[in-house]
């Protein structure tokens, strides 16, 4: 079965390179959100796993893991990553049934973790610090050192892409890992460790817990041998993970989501645009941070937009991951709830489309139809807060400084894309629009892993991906040599 498929033990935990149950024995159910039935049991680790897990850490840190050259790291990345590729089906299925991803997009997230291996795995070796022209008799140089132990607090909507991004980063630059995946979804994380010690890791060097936030996840952010916490998740959590890491002044990256705009003005080529709209709105069920959840038209094209727009929402399919379809089910049917509850917000405005919701997805599932909201005033919860659902808004927008103050108008900035032909727009509207990554022409660039990512207010800080993120994770040492 496809669940024991890589060798995991789903209930366990991987601390020091062995597969051990928790120290409690306590479990949690881990749930199918395409059908609502029980997948496995997870392990449902807590404080005691956490200070093990931090212990094998330093245990890595103290021993081979530590000593080992940048070379060798990036060795065993490229060797993580080839894995990861030649197990590409039996990781996608278990994303598909544990996330509820439609299983074209579980592989693609199997293909971006591989790509974070190989692009870490050349990037370990190619990290260096510099010298620095200072007074007579002095030579001065810096040195690019590892955190320590970092923690990594993980949700459930790209679990492979975000190990990817964050673990794959943190190992590249010497770094020992303690992985803390999300109770909704772990299995890929889990399987992510077993390929990594087969790779070669050495034992200690990436330990995962899986567990709930409020104990391992709290653990973990409250550890004093943790010495970096990367989170994605929630914008409440991340504010209790920044205040607990005060504590003991570690720093944090936070990625947090968005309301992410996509601009379209007046000579926009709309056919080229509208892939880009309705798929950035979508894509895992609109349970993406990077999300376009806001499409803002000008006013001169705002009908043309909306009624193909609304085309192409009608022939949205929603049902069971593995059916494969445009949409899956929403990951529980907690976040099917949130989701609900938000269109049951927008019962003053107008639908202009949904899709549909196939008729044989079984009854248990967290299936939501994707919903399109016409003419929403930008101050409305639907156009400001996250919905985390297959739900957009169009609003429209009577010029440039208009287009820009709605864009910049909630409290979050992950990322935004204009659609225009004008060069000296496209010039400005990429300084103007507050966002972390902006898109000219085009949305999400095909998610590459080279491009370093992260936001601004709600959204959070730092930067993870691309080469920036070996910046985040490291600690920067200026040596000044007296020689006379
Ligand atoms: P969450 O922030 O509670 O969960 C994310 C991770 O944080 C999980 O691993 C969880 O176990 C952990 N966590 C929870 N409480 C913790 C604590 N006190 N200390 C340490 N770790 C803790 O997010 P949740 O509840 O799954 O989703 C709620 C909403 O958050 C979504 O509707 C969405 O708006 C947003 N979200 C944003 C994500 C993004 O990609 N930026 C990802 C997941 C959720
Ligand atoms: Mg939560």
């Amino acid at each position: 079965m496809t669940l024991t498929a890589l060798g995991i033990a789903p209930d366990q935990c991987l601390i020091a390179g062995h597969w051990v149950a928790p120290a409690n024995g306590a479990r949690l159910v881990l749930s199918n959100p395409s059908d609502g039935t029980a997948l496995c049991d997870i392990a449902r680790g807590d404080a005691d796993d956490i200070d093990r897990a931090v212990l094998a850490a330093q245990g890595a840190l103290a021993g081979d893991w530590g000593r080992g050259t940048a070379v060798e790291r990036g060795r065993v990345l490229a060797r993580i990553g080839q894995l990861v590729l030649e197990n590409v089906d039996a990781l996608a299925q278990l994303e598909a049934l544990d996330v509820g991803k439609p299983l074209t997009q579980a592989r693609a997230d199997v293909i971006a973790l591989a790509r974070y291996m190989e692009f870490y795995a050349g990037s370990a070796d190619k990290l260096h610090g510099e010298t620095i022209p200072y007074l007579d008799g002095y030579t001065v140089y810096t040195l690019r050192e590892a955190h320590g132990v970092t923690g990594h607090i993980i949700p459930w909507n790209y679990p492979m892409q975000i190990i990817g991004r964050s673990v794959g980063a943190a190992l590249a630059t010497g770094n020992a890992c303690v992985l803390k995946p999300a109770e909704e979804a772990c299995l890929t994380a889990l399987a992510f460790g077993e390929l990594a010690m087969r790779a070669g890791l050495p034992a200690g060097a990436l330990n995962v817990v899986p567990g709930l936030g409020a104990e391992a996840g709290a653990a973990l952010t409250a550890h004093p041998g943790v010495q970096h916490i990367s989170f994605t998740g929630s914008v409440g959590v991340g504010k209790l993970i920044q205040r607990v890491a005060a504590e003991h002044v570690v720093p944090v990256t936070l990625e947090l989501g968005g309301k992410s705009p996509q601009v379209v003005f007046e000579d926009a080529d709309v056919d080229a645009a509208l892939p880009f709209l309705v798929n950035a709105g979508i894509q895992n069920a609109g349970q993406t941070c990077s999300a376009s959840s806001r499409i803002l038209v000008h006013e001169s094209r705002y009908e043309e937009v909306l009624s193909k727009m609304a085309d192409r929402y009608r022939g949205l399919q929603t049902g069971p991951a593995l059916a494969d379809l445009n949409v899956g089910p929403l990951v529980s049917n907690r976040q099917k709830e949130i989701v609900d509850g938000f269109i049951a917000q927008g019962s003053d405005l107008e639908i202009a489309a949904r899709g549909s919701i196939v008729a044989d997805a079984p009854a248990g599932g967290a299936y939501v139809a994707p919903t399109l909201f016409a003419g929403v005033a930008p101050e409305h919860t639907l156009a400001q807060d996250e919905i985390f659902g297959p739900v957009q808004v169009v609003i429209p927008f009577k010029d440039e400084d208009h287009a820009v103050a709605i864009a910049n108008g909630t409290k979050f900035g992950l990322v935004a894309s204009c659609w225009t032909k004008d060069g000296a727009r496209q010039m400005r509207m990429a300084k103007k629009l507050r966002a972390g990554q902006v898109f000219i022409n085009n949305y999400g660039a095909g998610g590459g892993v080279e491009l370093p990512f992260g936001g601004t207010g709600l959204s959070g800080h730092g930067r993870e991906k691309g080469f920036e993120a070996l910046y985040g994770f490291t600690t920067l040492k200026t040596v000044a040599a007296f020689h006379g």
